[in-house]
């Protein structure tokens, strides 16, 4: 078997490169930016192993010795599903190696703002010593938490900053209610947006969810109340976003991930005062990226091995169509 790493932003690939050794795969390694880069790049190649270069119908249909896609992540938009079934190509992710630290990431975020913490951090280094310099602050155990996408990292951030909050309330259309902890409260998605103090986004990006934080549910926030984002960039409607923060209907927004990354360090959303930012980094931790790598080559390795990668997204024909 041959696999190609169609891109990574990891320091090196040793992890990888020994895991394949010892398997008896072949690998191969490109930085593709496009479709038209990952075909180049995965002559021979039956495996994918892929960060954030878009694989899709244009790819499957040039390389149909491609059997099988692993995505480095939880979140696998980058990889068009759909095409994938219909070429009957298996698709692999790596769903909870990071679980715990998107939600203190996302919890840190929202802290940091309700807080101010950021923003007496650049006032206090301006020159400004008071406590009131970054404006009014509210008291937390007063607020009510939201949280849209109540899955694996959605339930965590709700364990561990409920306790935080004086009420908890969600949306998630696809979950049971046995599956909602008894101190989260379900809520339809306008309630949502208008009964948090603070809102946490938990979704992937699909076609449902893109661009779903727009003018129509940002209108519907209690004025000073503050959004965070670890989920997807293109979830949130960033011209909205912005438009939100300059009238006060949001206080702040803590965002992770951005439509475009990395942004123009010039654009309004990076230079905005009320906007905390961090580089895509909630799933970060040395632990996390080790297992994040092994889950997700270890799905080729299993395949390989069994027919079948340890965590499917979608399942393939192991044979050519
Ligand atoms: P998950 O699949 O366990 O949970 C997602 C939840 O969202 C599911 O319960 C699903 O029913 C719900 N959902 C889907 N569509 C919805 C909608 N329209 N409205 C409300 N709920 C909806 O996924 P997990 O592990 O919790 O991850 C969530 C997302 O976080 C990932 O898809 C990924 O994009 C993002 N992520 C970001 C990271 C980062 O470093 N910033 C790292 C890891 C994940």
């Amino acid at each position: 078997m041959k696999v190609l790493i169609t891109d990574y932003d990891f320091p090196d690939l040793e992890l990888e490169q020994s895991l394949y050794g010892a398997a008896g795969i072949e690998l191969v390694v490109a930085q593709c930016r496009s479709e038209a880069d990952v075909i180049d790049a995965s002559a021979g190649c039956q495996g994918l192993l892929v960060q954030y270069a878009p694989v899709n119908k244009k790819v499957f249909t040039a390389r149909p010795d491609i059997r099988i896609v692993s995505r480095y992540g939880a979140g696998y938009d980058t990889v068009d599903v759909a095409d994938a079934r219909e070429h009957g190509v298996w698709v692999g992710n790596s769903p909870d190696y990071g679980v715990g630290e998107v939600a203190t990431h996302a919890f840190a975020m929202m802290l940091s703002l309700l807080r101010h913490i950021a923003f007496y951090d650049r006032d206090v280094k301006a020159g400004t010593w008071h406590f009131t310099s970054s404006g009014v602050m509210r008291r937390v155990s007063d607020m009510t938490l939201g949280i849209l996408g109540l899955g694996r990292i959605g339930k965590r951030m709700a364990h561990i900053a409920g306790p935080s909050f004086k009420r908890v309330i969600a949306c998630d259309p696809y979950i049971i209610d046995g599956d909602f902890p008894a101190y989260v409260e379900r809520v339809t998605l306008q309630e949502l947006f208008s009964g948090s103090d603070a809102l946490t986004l938990h979704v992937p990006l699909t076609a449902e969810t893109r661009g779903i934080v727009g003018r129509d549910l940002l209108g519907l926030m209690k004025p000073g109340s503050v959004l965070v984002n670890t989920s997807r960039g293109p979830v949130v409607d960033t011209d909205a976003l912005l438009d939100a923060l300059d009238r006060g209907v949001l206080d702040s927004a803590g965002l992770d991930v951005l439509p475009v990354e990395p942004p123009d360090t010039g654009s309004r959303i990076v230079q905005h005062p009320r906007v905390l930012l961090s580089p895509h980094a909630a799933f970060y931790s040395q632990t996390a990226e080790r297992e994040l790598r092994r889950k997700a080559a270890q799905n080729l390795i299993d395949w390989a091995r069994t027919g079948r990668p340890t965590y499917v997204v979608a399942e393939g024909r192991n044979s050519h169509p």
